[in-house]
Formats: structure tokens, C-alpha cells, sequence
């Protein structure tokens, strides 16, 4: 076992805080990492096959630490073959039960019940945990294991689901990422045709069904609304490199343009990140697209604008808290409308610290805009909060103190030394 794994709370005290000497232009390249939110679903789908899987690319963030520790502690064998690839034997795994702890140290331990419902025909998983910024909801994920004939239930703090997925047809009522690639995990293995209708689009989950379909699955159509998968008798190994993070790409672009600087992020697909790259052009900033690479350049006036979240391909929820930062800086302010999760605002009280004139009404929140950012000492609240504070922080004259930076690292990989990089002065 070469895996090193820091607990959240471990996290915690390793990196208190951030503090952050703000005003200096980002200048400089970075190359993109792996992602979040496809390595920790791909590390839990390599159950569904008994043979060894090679994943590489991965983040290097205390998401994928847990997640790894989690297949660990249910007994697979996990052996890194350097920095971001690691070698998975799910084998050795003999139960369908992960306990409270276990599950609660991350939100995407919802994946087990897919995994562990297509592994042994049962499941039975401790609540999810990580960022609780609103109430998250698990009916659409219930509506997909149903619709395969595995009716799931909650049960003193487990979600509970036994019988072997049949091939089904689901109709989503919400496009949910999670409910998607969970249903998808129960289905590859299923007995008959399974068909996702309102599916979500986002490229992890193209990523999920990508890894799946190299180890013999028959998925077809992910990125579109409408998924369909031909069950399979097993799944066998396979190597899989996780696909670049645009959430962590999007960040340090939006941070180049808050300080006024030029920066180029390489590695990434730019394709995912279109509704960004849109936004930061209306906005005025400088944006060049090559095939792997993004580089914009910030220093002119931003102009104000009004942005709506939504689902894939629509603009990412999870940059809308960074993008909060430019709408205070812009001339004329802006809106920005959370249509993804109910309520996603409460950086919001974080940013006033900093100078940020805002309101948020329900789903709403309105930048007054033109304003001078100074420093402050304030919390990450959770680890979008804690993104948008930084570029806050960078932005902002003088210093400012940002704790509670464990939500961060679960997220952004070696956050200090990235910015170290473009010119920025952390610690
Ligand atoms: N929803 C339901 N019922 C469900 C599932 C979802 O009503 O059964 C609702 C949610 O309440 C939300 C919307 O549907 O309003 C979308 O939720 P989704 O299921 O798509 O979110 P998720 O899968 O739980 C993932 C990411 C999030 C990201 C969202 C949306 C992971 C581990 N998390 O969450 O990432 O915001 O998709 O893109 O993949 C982050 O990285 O900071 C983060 C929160």
C-alpha cells in the first residue's frame, strides 16, 4: 500500500490558512490538472471490474486521497505508479456495506451505490458528505436505480438497495450530473437495454462513460441528453487518462482577468470551457484559444454582465463564485442567477468583507460593480467560496487571510504553488 492518505481533518491542520499579498497582475502558464468531479467517479467505477485498472491524470486534491482510501479500507489494492497514476485492484473487495464514517468524508461517495449495486447486486452506503452549501437532494438518483428494478431507501443514516439491476428506461425530471453517472454505473452490468432520457451532458460524465466503455462496456451517447447502454455480462480492465479540469482551468483564467494580468492555462480541452470564454470576451478581456491552451490578458475596463447558470453546455455553476469577483470590479456591476442549485450565495457575505457590494435575493445575486477590493481575513465556506475568495484576494489591495482552506484543497491542487508561479505572493 503506497497510498498516503490525509484525513479532511488532517487537511485541516495542515494548511490553516491562505494568506494572500493581493494587487499584482497573474502573469505566466500553468498547465491544467485532472478532474475533480470525473477522477473520484472514476476511481469508484473501477469496481465494477474484478481485473486491475490503470487511471492516470489524476489531481492531485484530498478529494481523490479519500477516495482511494475509501476503495482501500472496503479492501481493493491501490498501488501509485507515480504522482497522478495509480493501479486499482477492486478484487479483494468481499462486502456491499461502507460505513457512515467512511462515506461521510466525501460527497461523491454516492457513487458506491451505483458501483456496489452493479458489483454484487446490494449496496448499502453511509450518507454522502463534502460541501453542504444547500440541501442535496438524492430523488433522481432513487428515480434512475428504480427504473433498473433496484428500488433504493434510506435507512438509519444508509442508503440501502439490494436486487441485481435490470435493463430499464429513465426519465430524469432534473438534469443531475450525479444521478446520470450513478444510474450509468448500475447499468453497464445490467441484464438488457437501459435508456437515460434527460441525461446530463457535462464532460465528466463523458469521461465516466469513456473509462467504462475501455473496459468493455457499451455506452452510447454520452454528451448528449439522451444516453443509451447495452448491459454487458463483466467489465474488464482497462487504462484510462481522467479528462483536465475545466472548473480549476476556469479559476485561474478568471483570476488573471480580476488582477489585470495575462495568463495561458495548457492541457485543457478548450471546448469546455466556451461559456467562459464568451463571458470573459463580453466582459473585455483578451482571449486566445489554441487547441490545447486558453491564455487571456485582463487590464482594460470590465464592462458589467448579467450571467445565468445552468447544465451543461450552459455556464458552470461551480464559476459562478469566481465570476462574482468580476462582477464587482466591473463597470455597472451585474447579476448573476443560480438556476443549478437553490442557493449557492453564501461567499457572498465572505466578498462584502472585502469591499464587494452585493445583494442577494433568493437565486439572485446583484454586484453593485466599480468596486476597490482591500484585504480581509475571511472564511472559505466551502470550496467554490473558497475559490472566489482567493481571486477576491488576489485582487484585493493588502492582505488578506482566507481559513477554512481544506475546502479548497480538496478541490485545487497545489494552490500556493500555482499561483507562486504566475508572479502571485502567498503562503
Ligand atoms: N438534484 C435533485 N435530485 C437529485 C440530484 C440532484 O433535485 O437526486 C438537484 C440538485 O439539488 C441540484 C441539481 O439537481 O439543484 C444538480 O445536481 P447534480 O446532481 O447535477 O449535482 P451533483 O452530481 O451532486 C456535481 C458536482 C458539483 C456540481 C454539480 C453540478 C460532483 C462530486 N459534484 O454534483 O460539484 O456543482 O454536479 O454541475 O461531481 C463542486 O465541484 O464544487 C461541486 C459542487
Amino acid at each position: 500500500m503506497l497510498v498516503v492518505v490525509l484525513s479532511q481533518k488532517e487537511w485541516m491542520h495542515d494548511m490553516e490558512m491562505i494568506r494572500i499579498f493581493g494587487g499584482r497582475p497573474l502573469c505566466g502558464s500553468i498547465s491544467c490538472a485532472g478532474m475533480k468531479n470525473a477522477a473520484v467517479a472514476v476511481i469508484f467505477a473501477t469496481i465494477l471490474t474484478s481485473d486491475r485498472c490503470i487511471i492516470e491524470n489524476l489531481p492531485l486534491i484530498s478529494d481523490v486521497e479519500v477516495a482511494l482510501c475509501i476503495l482501500e479500507e472496503l479492501g481493493a489494492e491501490v498501488v501509485r505508479l507515480n504522482e497522478r497514476t495509480v493501479c486499482i485492484d477492486t478484487e479483494p473487495i468481499a462486502t456491499y456495506c461502507v460505513p457512515k464514517d467512511l462515506a461521510g468524508r466525501m460527497r461523491a461517495s454516492y457513487y458506491l451505490v451505483g458501483a456496489l449495486l452493479g458489483r454484487f447486486g446490494k449496496a448499502q452506503v453511509g450518507i454522502p458528505g463534502g460541501c453542504d452549501f444547500v440541501e442535496r437532494p438524492i430523488d433522481q438518483h432513487e428515480k434512475g436505480f428504480a427504473a433498473l428494478g433496484v428500488p433504493i431507501s434510506v435507512d438509519h443514516g444508509n442508503i440501502v438497495g439490494v436486487g441485481r439491476p435490470m435493463g430499464g428506461v429513465v426519465c430524469f425530471d432534473k438534469v443531475s450530473v450525479g444521478a446520470t453517472i450513478n444510474t450509468l454505473l448500475a447499468a453497464v452490468c445490467a441484464e438488457g437495454e437501459t435508456t437515460l432520457l434527460h441525461a446530463a451532458r457535462e464532460p465528466h460524465v463523458v469521461d465516466v462513460a469513456r473509462f467504462l466503455n475501455t473496459c468493455g462496456a457499451r455506452i452510447y451517447g454520452a454528451g448528449t441528453d439522451t444516453i443509451r447502454v447495452e448491459g454487458v455480462p463483466v467489465l474488464h480492465g482497462g487504462v484510462h487518462a481522467v479528462v483536465p479540469d475545466m472548473i480549476e482551468a476556469g479559476t485561474y483564467l478568471i483570476a488573471a482577468v480580476a488582477t489585470g494580468g495575462k495568463v495561458r492555462v495548457t492541457e485543457l480541452e478548450p471546448t469546455h470551457l466556451s461559456s467562459l470564454t464568451d463571458l470573459l470576451t463580453h466582459m473585455g478581456a483578451n482571449v486566445m484559444i489554441g487547441e490545447k491552451e486558453i491564455e487571456v490578458t485582463g487590464g482594460r475596463r470590465l464592462l458589467g454582465i448579467n450571467v445565468e447558470t445552468a447544465p451543461y453546455p450552459g455556464f458552470p455553476t461551480d464559476l459562478q463564485p469566481q465570476v462574482g469577483v468580476l462582477l464587482a470590479l466591473a463597470d455597472g456591476g451585474g447579476t448573476l442567477t443560480e438556476q443549478v442549485w437553490d442557493h449557492r450565495f453564501r461567499y457572498a457575505a465572505e466578498l462584502a468583507k472585502l469591499g464587494v457590494r452585493v445583494h442577494v435575493d433568493g437565486n439572485r445575486a446583484t454586484f453593485c460593480g466599480g468596486d476597490r477590493l482591500y484585504g480581509a481575513h475571511v472564511r472559505a465556506v466551502d470550496l467554490r467560496a473558497g475559490a472566489s475568495l482567493i481571486v477576491a484576494g488576489l485582487a484585493a489591495t493588502g492582505e488578506t487571510v482566507l481559513t477554512e482552506v481544506a475546502h479548497i484543497h480538496r478541490g485545487y491542487e497545489r494552490v500556493l504553488e500555482k499561483l507562486t508561479a504566475l508572479g502571485a505572493r502567498v503562503e
